[in-house]
C-alpha cells in the first residue's frame, strides 16, 4: 500500500497519512508505535504534551527502519511561549526522542491571551535556520493568528494543525490554509470515533464494503488534508491504513462535507489558554 506525499511549501515531503499517540499511555506507547510502523505507516505524530515522545523514539530506534524513512512530528508545549524557553524546549523533544533531526515542529496551541506567540514564531525560525528541524508550523491557529504571522514574521508556517472531521469541516480556514501555501492537518479525523454510527457515512460504507472510518479517512485523504489516526487495536490500526483502494465519489464527499455542525470536541483556539504544571 503506498501512502500519498505532500509537498510543503519549503519542498519537504509528508505522508499523506500517519499515526498520532495523543492519549497513548506512555507504557504502551513503543508498542502502539512499533505495530504502527510493522503496518507501513511511516508518519508518527506526537507532542511534549503527550508525555511520550521517548517512547516513539524508542520505538523509531527499535523498528530497524532508517530514520530518514520515518517523518516524525512533535510540538512545542503550552508553557514554552518566549524565545528562550521555545529553544529548551526544541532540545528537550529532540533529547527525549534521541534524534539529532527532528521533522516536523509545531507551535502546539496559539494561546492568545497568555503568550506571545509570534516571539515564539520567530524562536521556530531560528530553529529552523539552525538546521535541526527539516519544516516549522503551527497547530490550532485561526486567520488571525496566521495573518499576524504574514504581517510581521519572515516565514510562512509549512502546516496548521487542527481539529478537522465531518462535523467540523474547518472549510474557511482550510481555504485560507491552502492560499497561502500552508498545508492543512486534520486532528481527530475521525471525531474520536463520534461521526462513526452516522447514517450518511455508515450508507457510503455499506455501499462500498468498507467501515465507516475508512470512508472518514479516505473523505479527508481525497480533500487533501493530511490525517494520523490513532488506535491502539492492532485491527484498527491496520484498517485505518486500508485506504488507498478504494475512491469516494463526488457525491459521496459532498454528502459528508455536509454533515458539517461546527461541532468541535476539543477547546476553542480562541479562548484556550492552558498551560501545564
Ligand atoms: N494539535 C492538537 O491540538 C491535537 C489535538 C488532538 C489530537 N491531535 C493529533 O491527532 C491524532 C488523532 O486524533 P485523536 O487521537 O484525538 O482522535 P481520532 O484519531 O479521531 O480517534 C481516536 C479514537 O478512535 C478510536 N478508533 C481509531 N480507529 C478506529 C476505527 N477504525 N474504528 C473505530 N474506532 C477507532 C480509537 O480507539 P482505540 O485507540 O481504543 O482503538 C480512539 O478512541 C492524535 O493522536 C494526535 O496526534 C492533535
Amino acid at each position: 500500500m503506498t501512502v500519498p506525499t505532500v509537498t510543503l511549501n519549503n519542498g519537504v515531503e509528508i505522508p499523506q497519512l500517519g499515526f498520532g499517540v495523543y492519549q497513548i499511555d506512555p507504557a504502551d506507547t513503543k508498542d502502539a508505535t512499533l505495530a504502527a510502523l510493522e503496518v507501513g505507516y511511516r508518519h508518527i505524530d506526537t507532542a511534549e504534551m503527550y508525555g511520550n515522545e521517548k517512547e516513539v523514539g524508542e520505538a523509531v530506534a527499535a523498528s530497524g527502519l532508517a530514520r530518514e524513512d520515518i517523518f516524525v512530528t512533535s510540538k512545542l508545549n503550552n508553557g514554552f511561549h518566549a524565545r528562550d524557553a521555545a529553544l529548551k524546549a526544541f532540545d528537550g523533544t529532540l533529547e527525549a526522542l534521541g534524534f539529532e533531526y527532528l521533522d516536523l515542529f509545531l507551535i502546539h496551541w496559539p494561546l492568545p491571551k497568555v503568550g506571545d506567540y509570534l516571539e515564539t514564531w520567530k524562536a521556530m525560525e531560528e530553529i529552523l535556520a539552525s538546521g535541526r528541524v527539516k519544516a516549522i508550523g503551527v497547530s490550532n491557529f485561526q486567520q488571525h493568528h496566521l495573518q499576524r504571522l504574514f504581517d510581521e514574521a519572515d516565514i510562512v508556517p509549512a502546516v496548521n494543525q487542527i481539529e478537522v472531521h465531518p462535523y467540523l469541516t474547518q472549510d474557511a480556514l482550510r481555504a485560507f490554509d491552502a492560499e497561502h501555501g500552508i498545508a492543512t492537518e486534520a486532528w481527530s479525523p475521525i471525531a474520536q470515533g463520534k461521526v462513526l454510527d452516522d447514517e450518511a457515512i455508515t450508507a457510503i460504507a455499506d455501499r462500498l464494503g468498507k467501515s465507516a472510518a475508512q470512508v472518514t479517512l479516505r473523505w479527508h485523504i481525497q480533500r487533501g488534508d493530511i490525517v494520523f489516526p490513532k488506535s491502539v487495536t492492532r485491527s484498527r490500526v491496520e484498517e485505518n491504513f486500508a485506504l488507498f483502494d478504494f475512491e469516494l465519489t463526488d457525491a459521496d464527499l459532498t454528502a459528508i462535507t455536509a454533515l458539517n455542525r461546527d461541532e468541535r470536541t476539543g477547546p476553542n483556539p480562541d479562548e484556550f489558554n492552558y498551560i501545564p504544571d
